[in-house]
């Protein structure tokens, strides 16, 4: 099995001989919220914000390991010294390795959608698993969302709208910023229609921040944000 990679501007750890869970603000110290890209490809987003706020902290999951390699290239030519880039599997990496709550903005974009059955364990939106991506989140942080399998993104509309600790708005359009990632740039010039969704951590103290339809299946509940 291939070790899961840590890679900042100018060092690359095996995630094996870190502490658990990753100490975040050893490695990249400073008072700045973090924005965490779950499966960031070649990095074109995270590394085009990493490049505007220098100021911000940016943290981002991969799992295709050339996509890594390339993303770790582009960020040390360009010397951003406020990324983090781990080349592994998010659910795994959510449920054992990252601090619970740390980020103020989670992105995803156009995650591999698993239609197969047998795939649908590697979903991040599942009721098994949104809980995990959910974790990562400040009280008031902000998940933005966008597929064009347009199943998916129904399902996912629903499974966010249906948790008691969110608020979601589907967006009609694009972003303001324009396409934000290589599939979306892709997919806008084929016209393809995309579903694009923005949720905000809104419960308050004492309230449920289990999905309901989690129930017993739960894949890590140490992950729960405090
Ligand atoms: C369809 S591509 C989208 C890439 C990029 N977000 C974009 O919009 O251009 C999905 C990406 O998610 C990565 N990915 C899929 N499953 C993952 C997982 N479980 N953990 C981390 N990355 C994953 C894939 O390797 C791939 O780079």
């Amino acid at each position: 099995m291939k070790p899961t990679l840590v890679s900042l501007s100018q060092d690359e750890f095996d995630l094996a001989h870190l502490a658990a869970p990753l100490p975040l603000e050893e490695l990249l110290p400073g008072d700045r919220p973090w924005e965490v890209e779950i499966g960031f490809g070649k990095g074109r987003f995270l590394l085009g914000r990493a490049a505007v706020e220098p100021g911000g902290r940016f943290l981002g999951i991969e799992l295709a390991r050339k996509y890594y390699r390339l993303a770790q290239k582009r960020m040390r030519r360009q010397g951003l010294e406020n990324v983090i880039l781990i080349a592994g599997e998010a659910l795994y990496l959510l449920s054992v390795a990252l601090p619970a709550a740390f980020a103020g903005v989670v992105h995803v974009y156009f995650p591999d959608p698993w239609p197969k059955s047998r795939h649908q364990k590697r979903r991040l939106f599942d009721p098994e698993s949104v809980d995990l991506v959910l974790g990562l989140l400040q009280p008031a942080g902000r998940l933005f969302f966008a597929t064009d399998h347009l199943e998916y993104g129904g399902m996912v509309a629903e499974i966010l709208g249906s948790h008691p600790a969110l608020t979601v708005k589907s967006r009609q359009g694009p972003w303001e910023d324009g396409p934000r990632t290589n599939y979306e740039a892709k997919y806008e010039n084929e016209k393809r229609p995309i579903v694009r969704l923005e949720a905000i951590r809104t419960d308050k103290a004492g309230d449920e921040l289990i999905h309901p339809l989690t129930g017993r299946s739960l894949h890590a509940a140490s992950r729960l944000p405090d």
